[in-house]
Protein backbone atom coordinates (compact mmCIF):
# COMPACT_ATOMS: atom_id res chain seq x y z
CA UNK A 1 0.00 0.00 0.00
CA UNK A 2 1.45 3.10 -1.07
CA UNK A 3 1.81 5.96 1.68
CA UNK A 4 1.46 10.12 2.00
CA UNK A 5 4.11 9.86 4.59
CA UNK A 6 5.73 13.71 4.17
CA UNK A 7 8.67 12.80 6.16
CA UNK A 8 9.64 10.11 3.24
CA UNK A 9 10.95 12.49 0.21
CA UNK A 10 11.17 10.77 -3.02
CA UNK A 11 12.11 13.76 -5.51
CA UNK A 12 14.65 16.49 -5.25
CA UNK A 13 11.66 18.96 -3.99
CA UNK A 14 10.20 16.94 -1.44
CA UNK A 15 13.59 16.25 0.14
CA UNK A 16 14.33 20.01 0.16
CA UNK A 17 11.60 21.17 2.25
CA UNK A 18 12.20 17.65 4.39
CA UNK A 19 16.13 19.06 4.84
CA UNK A 20 15.07 22.57 5.56
CA UNK A 21 12.15 21.00 8.55
CA UNK A 22 15.09 18.60 9.94
CA UNK A 23 17.69 21.51 9.90
CA UNK A 24 15.48 23.88 11.37
CA UNK A 25 14.21 21.17 14.13
CA UNK A 26 17.92 20.38 15.19
CA UNK A 27 18.23 24.28 15.40
CA UNK A 28 15.28 24.81 17.58
CA UNK A 29 15.85 21.80 19.94
CA UNK A 30 19.96 23.00 20.80
CA UNK A 31 18.10 25.82 21.65
CA UNK A 32 15.44 24.57 23.67
CA UNK A 33 18.16 22.79 25.68
CA UNK A 34 20.51 25.31 26.51
CA UNK A 35 17.91 27.99 27.31
CA UNK A 36 16.18 25.26 29.38
CA UNK A 37 19.18 23.87 31.01
CA UNK A 38 20.63 27.71 31.76
CA UNK A 39 17.28 28.39 33.75
CA UNK A 40 16.97 25.30 35.33
CA UNK A 41 20.97 25.51 36.75
CA UNK A 42 20.08 28.83 38.14
CA UNK A 43 16.93 28.25 40.15
CA UNK A 44 19.14 25.51 42.20
CA UNK A 45 22.73 27.32 41.78
CA UNK A 46 21.38 30.92 42.68
CA UNK A 47 18.48 30.29 44.75
CA UNK A 48 18.05 32.66 48.01
CA UNK A 49 18.89 30.54 51.07
CA UNK A 50 17.75 31.57 54.87
CA UNK A 51 19.96 34.63 56.34
CA UNK A 52 21.79 34.77 52.78
CA UNK A 53 22.08 38.84 51.78
CA UNK A 54 20.49 40.11 48.61
CA UNK A 55 23.26 39.98 45.68
CA UNK A 56 25.12 43.01 44.70
CA UNK A 57 23.38 44.76 42.35
CA UNK A 58 24.65 45.93 38.35
CA UNK A 59 23.56 47.39 35.66
CA UNK A 60 24.61 46.17 32.07
CA UNK A 61 27.24 43.87 31.20
CA UNK A 62 28.70 44.31 27.70
CA UNK A 63 30.24 41.08 26.51
CA UNK A 64 26.98 39.23 27.54
CA UNK A 65 24.71 41.98 26.25
CA UNK A 66 26.81 41.54 22.99
CA UNK A 67 27.06 37.74 22.96
CA UNK A 68 22.83 37.55 23.47
CA UNK A 69 22.53 39.94 20.46
CA UNK A 70 24.66 38.73 18.01
CA UNK A 71 24.03 34.99 18.43
CA UNK A 72 20.45 34.53 18.19
CA UNK A 73 20.81 37.52 14.95
CA UNK A 74 23.58 34.93 13.41
CA UNK A 75 21.09 32.13 13.73
CA UNK A 76 18.08 34.07 12.34
CA UNK A 77 20.48 34.76 9.55
CA UNK A 78 21.17 31.21 9.14
CA UNK A 79 18.11 30.01 9.06
CA UNK A 80 17.06 32.68 6.38
CA UNK A 81 19.45 31.49 4.35
CA UNK A 82 19.06 27.62 4.21
CA UNK A 83 14.96 28.63 3.98
CA UNK A 84 16.11 30.57 0.87
CA UNK A 85 17.87 27.92 -0.91
CA UNK A 86 15.04 25.36 0.14
CA UNK A 87 12.37 27.55 -1.98
CA UNK A 88 14.51 27.76 -4.45
CA UNK A 89 15.45 24.01 -4.39
CA UNK A 90 11.62 23.21 -3.94
CA UNK A 91 9.63 25.98 -5.86
CA UNK A 92 11.62 27.32 -8.64
CA UNK A 93 10.27 29.46 -10.91
CA UNK A 94 7.43 28.31 -13.53
CA UNK A 95 8.30 26.62 -17.24
CA UNK A 96 7.13 28.86 -20.19
CA UNK A 97 4.15 26.30 -20.63
CA UNK A 98 3.03 23.42 -18.51
CA UNK A 99 3.85 20.07 -18.78
CA UNK A 100 1.09 19.00 -17.03
CA UNK A 101 -2.52 20.68 -15.89
CA UNK A 102 -4.55 19.49 -13.02
CA UNK A 103 -7.55 21.07 -12.26
CA UNK A 104 -9.82 20.29 -8.89
CA UNK A 105 -13.50 19.76 -9.41
CA UNK A 106 -15.64 18.92 -6.92
CA UNK A 107 -14.76 16.45 -6.06
CA UNK A 108 -12.38 15.04 -8.45
CA UNK A 109 -8.93 16.04 -10.20
CA UNK A 110 -8.66 16.50 -14.29
CA UNK A 111 -5.20 15.80 -15.61
CA UNK A 112 -4.17 17.13 -19.10
CA UNK A 113 -1.27 17.01 -21.10
CA UNK A 114 -0.62 20.32 -23.09
CA UNK A 115 1.98 18.70 -25.26
CA UNK A 116 0.27 15.69 -25.91
CA UNK A 117 -3.25 16.45 -25.92
CA UNK A 118 -3.55 13.38 -23.22
CA UNK A 119 -6.78 14.12 -20.64
CA UNK A 120 -7.19 11.49 -17.80
CA UNK A 121 -9.29 11.98 -14.07
CA UNK A 122 -7.54 11.21 -11.24
CA UNK A 123 -4.64 9.02 -12.14
CA UNK A 124 -1.68 10.71 -13.04
CA UNK A 125 0.99 9.18 -14.72
CA UNK A 126 4.91 10.62 -14.71
CA UNK A 127 7.85 9.49 -15.89
CA UNK A 128 10.99 9.21 -13.12
CA UNK A 129 13.51 11.97 -13.04
CA UNK A 130 12.04 14.94 -14.93
CA UNK A 131 10.95 17.58 -12.94
CA UNK A 132 7.30 18.50 -14.65
CA UNK A 133 6.20 22.29 -14.54
CA UNK A 134 2.36 22.12 -13.14
CA UNK A 135 0.12 24.51 -13.52
CA UNK A 136 -3.04 24.32 -11.04
CA UNK A 137 -6.59 25.25 -11.60
CA UNK A 138 -9.84 24.70 -10.22
CA UNK A 139 -13.72 24.23 -12.15
CA UNK A 140 -15.35 25.46 -9.04
CA UNK A 141 -14.08 26.27 -5.14
CA UNK A 142 -10.86 25.97 -3.65
CA UNK A 143 -9.00 22.65 -3.82
CA UNK A 144 -5.07 21.83 -2.57
CA UNK A 145 -3.06 19.24 -4.51
CA UNK A 146 -0.65 17.70 -1.93
CA UNK A 147 1.58 14.19 -3.20
CA UNK A 148 3.81 14.82 0.10
CA UNK A 149 6.34 12.45 -1.01
CA UNK A 150 7.26 14.11 -4.41
CA UNK A 151 6.50 18.07 -3.43
CA UNK A 152 4.99 21.31 -2.37
CA UNK A 153 0.94 21.75 -1.16
CA UNK A 154 -0.01 24.24 -3.49
CA UNK A 155 -4.10 26.13 -3.62
CA UNK A 156 -6.14 24.87 -6.51
CA UNK A 157 -7.76 28.76 -6.90
CA UNK A 158 -11.11 29.13 -9.75
CA UNK A 159 -9.46 32.20 -12.01
CA UNK A 160 -6.12 31.99 -10.53
CA UNK A 161 -3.94 29.57 -11.83
CA UNK A 162 -0.85 28.74 -9.31
CA UNK A 163 2.11 26.75 -9.99
CA UNK A 164 4.30 23.58 -8.64
CA UNK A 165 6.81 21.90 -10.02
CA UNK A 166 6.27 17.54 -9.59
CA UNK A 167 8.96 15.25 -9.97
CA UNK A 168 9.80 11.03 -8.24
CA UNK A 169 13.23 9.79 -8.66
CA UNK A 170 12.24 6.10 -8.44
CA UNK A 171 9.19 4.27 -10.05
CA UNK A 172 6.02 3.70 -7.63
CA UNK A 173 2.88 5.02 -6.47
CA UNK A 174 2.45 7.85 -4.35
CA UNK A 175 -0.63 8.89 -2.79
CA UNK A 176 -1.95 12.50 -2.60
CA UNK A 177 -5.04 14.29 -1.49
CA UNK A 178 -7.37 17.16 -1.61
CA UNK A 179 -5.79 19.53 1.57
CA UNK A 180 -8.69 22.22 1.11
CA UNK A 181 -11.77 21.66 2.54
CA UNK A 182 -14.07 21.69 -0.33
CA UNK A 183 -17.83 20.51 0.01
CA UNK A 184 -18.98 16.82 1.24
CA UNK A 185 -16.61 14.70 -0.52
CA UNK A 186 -13.24 16.36 -0.29
CA UNK A 187 -11.63 13.56 2.24
CA UNK A 188 -12.25 11.34 -0.87
CA UNK A 189 -10.54 13.94 -3.50
CA UNK A 190 -7.41 11.77 -3.32
CA UNK A 191 -4.47 12.03 -6.13
CA UNK A 192 -2.41 8.50 -7.38
CA UNK A 193 0.64 9.78 -8.86
CA UNK A 194 2.55 6.58 -10.81
CA UNK A 195 5.63 7.64 -11.53
CA UNK A 196 6.99 5.01 -14.42
CA UNK A 197 10.47 4.75 -16.49
CA UNK A 198 10.21 7.02 -19.18
CA UNK A 199 9.79 4.56 -21.87
CA UNK A 200 7.00 2.99 -19.73
CA UNK A 201 5.78 6.35 -19.33
CA UNK A 202 5.49 7.03 -22.99
CA UNK A 203 3.84 3.75 -24.39
CA UNK A 204 1.31 4.58 -21.33
CA UNK A 205 0.92 7.99 -23.36
CA UNK A 206 0.39 6.48 -26.61
CA UNK A 207 -1.77 4.09 -25.32
CA UNK A 208 -4.10 7.02 -23.71
CA UNK A 209 -3.81 8.97 -26.99
CA UNK A 210 -5.56 6.19 -29.12
CA UNK A 211 -8.91 6.40 -29.16
CA UNK A 212 -11.62 3.92 -27.24
CA UNK A 213 -11.50 0.52 -27.47
CA UNK A 214 -14.71 -0.56 -30.19
CA UNK A 215 -17.16 -2.66 -28.51
CA UNK A 216 -15.94 -6.36 -29.19
CA UNK A 217 -19.07 -8.63 -27.27
CA UNK A 218 -23.07 -8.12 -27.70
CA UNK A 219 -22.83 -7.03 -23.89
CA UNK A 220 -20.30 -3.89 -24.53
CA UNK A 221 -22.30 -3.25 -27.70
CA UNK A 222 -24.95 -2.45 -25.31
CA UNK A 223 -23.54 -0.92 -23.32
CA UNK A 224 -21.91 1.68 -25.91
CA UNK A 225 -25.38 2.21 -26.90
CA UNK A 226 -26.64 3.21 -23.28
CA UNK A 227 -23.62 5.10 -22.60
CA UNK A 228 -24.54 7.14 -25.91
CA UNK A 229 -28.57 7.40 -25.60
CA UNK A 230 -28.73 7.69 -21.44
CA UNK A 231 -27.95 11.05 -20.17
CA UNK A 232 -23.71 9.61 -19.74
CA UNK A 233 -22.46 12.06 -22.66
CA UNK A 234 -24.12 14.60 -21.00
CA UNK A 235 -21.13 15.29 -18.64
CA UNK A 236 -18.17 12.35 -19.82
CA UNK A 237 -16.40 12.13 -22.94
CA UNK A 238 -15.19 9.17 -24.80
CA UNK A 239 -12.36 9.57 -27.20
CA UNK A 240 -14.14 7.54 -30.64
CA UNK A 241 -17.74 7.62 -29.48
CA UNK A 242 -19.51 10.11 -31.45
CA UNK A 243 -20.69 13.02 -29.75
CA UNK A 244 -19.32 12.23 -26.39
CA UNK A 245 -16.95 15.09 -25.92
CA UNK A 246 -17.51 16.41 -22.82
CA UNK A 247 -15.84 16.94 -19.72
CA UNK A 248 -17.67 18.29 -17.05
CA UNK A 249 -16.83 14.72 -15.45
CA UNK A 250 -13.73 12.46 -15.75
CA UNK A 251 -12.75 11.50 -19.61
CA UNK A 252 -13.57 8.09 -19.66
CA UNK A 253 -11.73 6.76 -22.71
CA UNK A 254 -9.63 4.70 -20.94
CA UNK A 255 -11.49 4.44 -17.77
CA UNK A 256 -10.38 1.11 -17.51
CA UNK A 257 -6.82 1.27 -17.42
CA UNK A 258 -7.36 3.17 -14.05
CA UNK A 259 -6.44 1.41 -10.82
CA UNK A 260 -9.28 2.99 -8.92
CA UNK A 261 -12.78 4.40 -9.51
CA UNK A 262 -14.48 7.96 -7.54
CA UNK A 263 -11.26 9.88 -6.59
CA UNK A 264 -9.64 6.62 -4.91
CA UNK A 265 -12.20 5.07 -3.24
CA UNK A 266 -12.84 2.10 -4.68
CA UNK A 267 -11.02 -0.58 -6.44
CA UNK A 268 -11.26 -0.44 -10.24
CA UNK A 269 -12.55 -4.33 -10.96
CA UNK A 270 -15.64 -4.83 -13.41
CA UNK A 271 -17.82 -5.64 -10.23
CA UNK A 272 -17.02 -2.26 -8.93
CA UNK A 273 -17.87 -0.24 -11.87
CA UNK A 274 -21.30 -1.91 -11.21
CA UNK A 275 -21.38 -1.18 -8.06
CA UNK A 276 -20.69 2.69 -8.30
CA UNK A 277 -23.00 2.98 -11.59
CA UNK A 278 -25.92 1.30 -9.34
CA UNK A 279 -25.38 3.89 -6.73
CA UNK A 280 -22.80 6.35 -6.87
CA UNK A 281 -24.87 8.09 -4.16
CA UNK A 282 -24.15 5.44 -1.72
CA UNK A 283 -20.48 4.80 -2.58
CA UNK A 284 -19.74 8.58 -2.92
CA UNK A 285 -22.84 10.65 -1.23
CA UNK A 286 -22.59 14.44 -2.58
CA UNK A 287 -20.70 13.55 -5.73
CA UNK A 288 -22.46 14.84 -9.15
CA UNK A 289 -23.16 11.90 -10.74
CA UNK A 290 -26.53 11.16 -10.37
CA UNK A 291 -28.55 7.88 -9.44
CA UNK A 292 -29.86 6.69 -13.09
CA UNK A 293 -31.87 3.54 -11.60
CA UNK A 294 -30.71 1.16 -14.28
CA UNK A 295 -32.41 -2.26 -14.27
CA UNK A 296 -29.71 -5.17 -13.74
CA UNK A 297 -29.41 -5.77 -17.50
CA UNK A 298 -28.33 -2.09 -18.17
CA UNK A 299 -25.82 -2.43 -15.18
CA UNK A 300 -24.64 -5.25 -16.92
CA UNK A 301 -23.80 -4.05 -20.30
CA UNK A 302 -22.73 -0.41 -19.52
CA UNK A 303 -20.11 -1.65 -17.04
CA UNK A 304 -18.93 -4.79 -19.34
CA UNK A 305 -18.43 -1.54 -21.74
CA UNK A 306 -16.96 0.60 -19.57
CA UNK A 307 -14.38 -2.01 -18.32
CA UNK A 308 -13.49 -2.90 -21.34
CA UNK A 309 -12.31 0.47 -22.26
CA UNK A 310 -8.31 -0.02 -21.39
CU1 LIG B 1 -11.11 19.22 -3.18
CU2 LIG B 1 -10.92 19.27 -0.82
Amino acid sequence: MPSSNALDPQSPLARALYDLGITSTVVFTLIFIIVTSAITFSIFRYRSRAGEPDPTQIMGNRKVEMAWTIIPFLIVIFLFVITLSAMNRADPPPAPSPDLVITGHQFWWQVDYPASHVTTANEIHIPTGKALSVRLESQDVLHEFWVPKLTRKMSNVPGQPNHIWLQADKPGDYIGQCSEFCGTQHAWMRILVVADEPAQFEQWQQAQLKPAQSPTSSAASKGQELFRTMSCINCHAINGVAGANLRVAPDLTHVGSRKQLASGMIDNTPANMRLWLKSPQHIKPGALMPDFTLTDEQLDDLATYLSTLK
